[in-house]
């Protein structure tokens, strides 16, 4: 009998490993006005924990989060477009959500922008609506959600 591997593995982030991988998609997933320079990058992403998503030997999508004094916060999500679909952001979501809970946080935000039908992910996975990110450019507002761990 010959054993189902799965399609892709959770790891933390080891910025050694995986800092250019994650950057190529964080740059694939994010308008330039949404993302990190390099520099700011390799400091955020070295100083709060973070999950990637491998398959096949490749990073295929990654899910940063941080402390914001009681709760937690979701800063950014991202799956290559090829790896969509099958799992990998609820998976990295799921990841993100019990490294909290384990560590006594009782609710998760984060936000996303207005057009972005991720929310429709979100909605699914238990965040609710509780306010908005106002912008000068429409396509910069922002919904903001939260769930409540426990
Ligand atoms: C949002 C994102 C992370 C989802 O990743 P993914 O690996 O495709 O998600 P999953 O495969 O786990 O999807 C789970 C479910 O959510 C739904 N879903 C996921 N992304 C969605 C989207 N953008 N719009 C609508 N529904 C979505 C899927 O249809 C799926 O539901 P189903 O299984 O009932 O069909 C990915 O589309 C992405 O990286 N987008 C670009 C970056 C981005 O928008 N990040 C979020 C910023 S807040």
């Amino acid at each position: 009998m010959t054993k189902t591997e799965p399609l892709f593995h959770v790891v933390p982030y080891d910025a050694k490993i995986h800092a250019s991988a994650v950057y190529a998609i964080e740059k694939e997933c994010f308008e330039p006005e949404n993302r990190w320079v390099w520099e700011e990058f390799r400091s955020v992403f070295r100083d709060n924990p973070v999950f990637v998503a491998v398959r096949l030997g490749t990073a295929v999508g990654f899910i940063l989060s941080w402390e914001e004094g009681k709760e937690a916060h979701i800063a950014h999500l991202g799956v290559t477009e090829k790896a969509r679909g099958l799992g990998v952001g609820t998976t990295l979501m799921a990841k993100a959500e019990n490294y909290w809970r384990e560590r006594g946080k009782r609710c998760l935000t984060l936000n996303v922008l207005v057009d972005n039908s991720a929310q429709i992910m979100y909605y699914e996975l238990d965040f609710r609506v509780y306010g908005f990110r106002k912008h000068p450019e429409p396509s910069n507002c922002a919904v903001k959600m939260r769930k409540t761990l426990y």
